[in-house]
Parts: structure tokens; sequence; C-alpha cells
């Protein structure tokens, strides 16, 4: 217990030193002080006692959709407790020329649009950065994949009569706030909103939204930072400029130069995060297994937000050398790509290697880019292992 005070003593002063303001972290409580992993239901491990926080094992990164009770949950909140889908109404102001209320039928009854997206936490592997930085001490697995439908919210915004002022698409969940924390309200730039896969999500492999994953309707901003994608939608406001409030800044923002630990950063100096890095993640071999010699699948998944991905390339020597692998044939613009090497393996102790590179021509660097926020975590992805 005591060593989790002085962590949270500890955190508080790494906060400060790096400019975070302190009302950040009242409601961020990360569990993992002592890198103590709690096992939560179907093996998910639970990164909160707060809030549902709940990280997908990677050894879980096996298929192309994840199913639903393994795709990982982030909440800064509570979920919402009276929700009931006949009551549920979702409301479009702001910059429209008409207003709109809608009902679950109502909605339902618009085209549907089908993506298939990997959605990711800004704070993916957030306790790889160091010097550790506050918030939820992600490991690996804060990203999983699934098929999301629903009506695309151009056509939302086309039934309101969207006005030429209208810049930015605001969207309220329905959590239920705690205390002092602010509410989860953040905005997309209207030509993202636009976009004809920004959808009004109402299904997720195939079944209504689970409560976990934002029933009745969530925002889908696919190849976007997960805060994007608001969960219990209940409101959407077209704004003239982008929404001010915490989720917007100082929460979910990168420096736009690297900084150094400890330096402070001015809320001038950066910006908002929105398209995901390039990453690759090995499955197995598990950190720190031991295998026997012979052929040895080594296997993950790579992703790259709004970009493909058009190798992954592995290393068994440590990144002296590297050799590809080989990519699966299930694929979309937005989903993540799983792949595998066959090696043969010697007996002998290695450090395994994956590195990603995609369609902008981005490669997934050897060192994370440290940040104030701890937030894109994608150095090349390393195992350990003792081939017997
Ligand atoms: N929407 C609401 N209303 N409240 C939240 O706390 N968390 C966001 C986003 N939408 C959040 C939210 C964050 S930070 C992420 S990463 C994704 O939801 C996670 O979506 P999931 O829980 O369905 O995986």
């Amino acid at each position: 217990m005591n060593s989790r005070r002085d962590f949270l003593r500890q955190i508080s002063g790494a906060a400060l030193a790096a400019g975070v303001a302190p009302a950040m972290l009242a409601w961020a409580l990360p569990l993992q002080a002592q890198n103590v992993e709690f096992q939560g239901e179907d093996g998910m491990i639970l990164r909160s006692f707060r809030f549902v926080d709940l990280e997908t094992p990677v050894e879980y990164f096996n298929t192309w959709l994840t199913p639903v009770p393994h795709f990982f949950v982030r909440n800064h909140m509570h979920e919402p407790s009276g929700l009931n889908a006949d009551d549920w109404r979702l409301t479009i102001s702001g910059e429209v020329e008409r207003p709109l209320t809608l009902s679950l039928g109502e909605l339902s009854k618009l085209e549907t649009h089908t993506v298939v997206n990997t959605l990711e936490c800004a704070g993916n592997g957030r306790s790889l950065h160091r010097p550790q930085t506050p918030g939820i001490q992600w490991g690996k697995g804060a990203v999983s994949t699934a098929r999301f439908s629903g009506p695309r919210l151009r056509d939302l915004l086309q039934h309101a009569g969207l006005k030429p002022n209208g810049k930015h698409v605001m969207f309220r969940g329905l959590d239920e706030v705690p205390g002092k924390v602010p509410p989860f309200i953040r905005s997309i730039p209207i030509e993202k909103a636009q976009d004809s896969d920004t959808l009004i999500a109402t299904h997720m492999n195939g079944a209504a939204l689970t409560k976990h994953h934002g029933f009745p309707a969530r925002a889908l901003v696919p190849g976007w930072v997960g805060a994007a994608s608001c969960k219990w939608l209940t409101e959407i406001k077209v704004l003239e400029s982008e929404f001010v409030g915490n989720f917007m800044s100082p929460g979910y923002r990168f420096p736009n130069q690297p900084v150094k630990p400890g330096d402070a950063v001015k809320p001038e100096d950066t910006h908002v995060l929105t398209s995901l890095n390039v990453k690759s993640v090995i499955s197995a071999p598990a950190d720190g297994a031991t295998s026997k010699a012979g052929n040895l699948a080594v296997y993950g998944t790579a992703w790259a937000g709004e970009a493909d991905i058009v190798n992954v390339d592995i290393s068994t020597d440590g990144g002296l050398s590297w050799n590809p692998a080989k990519l699966g044939h299930e694929r979309a613009h937005y989903a993540w790509r799983l792949w595998r090497y066959e090696w043969k393996a010697k007996s002998g102790d290695y450090v395994v290697l994956s590195r990603a590179t995609d369609s902008k021509g981005r490669v997934q660097p050897a060192a994370p880019e440290w940040n104030p926020g701890g937030y894109f975590y994608n150095a090349v992805d390393q195992v350990k292992v003792h081939v017997a």
C-alpha cells in the first residue's frame, strides 16, 4: 500500500515536471503501480480499480477481428447506469439549418455502412516509456479490431443541413461524471466528420454494441486515436471552431517538437492527436518463453492508422539482420494486418524484434518519442526467447 502511495506522489511530481495539469491526474489512478497485473473477465487485464479499463493480452492478437469480450475497454469515468434503448435520443445541433432529434429506431432506418477498424488508445504502451508518465499504465494491448456498422455521420449532417461556417463536429457521451471530473466531450474537424467511413456505429462484429463499447451508439472515427470515437453518444454539435475542453487540451496533445523528460511544454507548442502511428506487436512467442529448437512460428499484428502496412520485418539477432514476415490475407484500409514468420530456431538466447513499415514510408523507430502524456509509444517490438 505504501509503495502505491509513494508511486502516486512520484507520478504527481513527474506530471508537474512535465507540465501536465494536476487536474488530469485526479481520476487517472493507475493500477500498475507495482507492476502487478490483475486479471478481469475473459482473461483481460484490469488496468484501473476506479473505472472499467481492460487491456487485451497480446496472445489474443491471433485473429483479424477481435471477439468483443477480448476487445480492450477504455473508460475515463463511469458507464451510464440507467441507459435504455427506448428513451435514448441523439440530438444534432449547432451550425445546422434543421436541428434534429433521433430515436434509435429512426437512426436504424438510415443507410448502414460497415468499416473494419483497428481502434487504439493513444496511451497504448505508456508503461514502456522511460521515464514513465502519469496515466493508465497500459502494456501493449490497448488496441483491438472490429467490424463496425451504422449510419454515416455525413448523412446525418446532410439531413440537418450543414451550414458553411460549420468547421468542427463535437461529440458528447452519456458517461456518469464523478465529482469534479470534466465531461467527456471532444471534437473532430469537419473534413474527417464528412469522410464516408466516419460512422455513428450501432453494431460491432454483427451485434448491437455492448455497454462497454458505447451502447446504443458511438462515433467511429477510423484510423484516429480511440479518444475520437465517443461512446454512449447523445449529442452531436457542429461548431465554428475546435471544442475547448480538458479532453482536447491538455489531454490528448503531442509536442510539436521532440522534448526531453522534465522540459515544460507550452500548450501552444502542442497539437491534438489525430491519426495513429505505424506499429507492430509480437503475439507469439511470449516474452520470456522457452521453446524447442526447430520450426518456430513468430507471429503478431501491425497497423498504421490511416495508412496501410506494406511490410513487417523480423530480426532474430537483436536487430543486426532483418527478414520479411508474411502478411495475412485479411485486410481493410483502417484495419491491422496479421503477420507470420517461420523461424528455424537453433538453441540459444535470442531477442526477437518486429518492425513495421507503412504506405507513407513511416518505419517503426528503434526508440519511442518520449512525451509528457506518454502517448503514441511505437518502438520496434521485442521479446526474449530461450531456445532449448
Ligand atoms: N467515450 C466516452 N463517452 N467516454 C470515454 O471515456 N474513452 C475514449 C473513447 N470514447 C471514452 C469514449 C477512449 S480514450 C478510447 S481509447 C476509446 O473510447 C476506447 O473504446 P473501447 O472502450 O470501445 O475500446
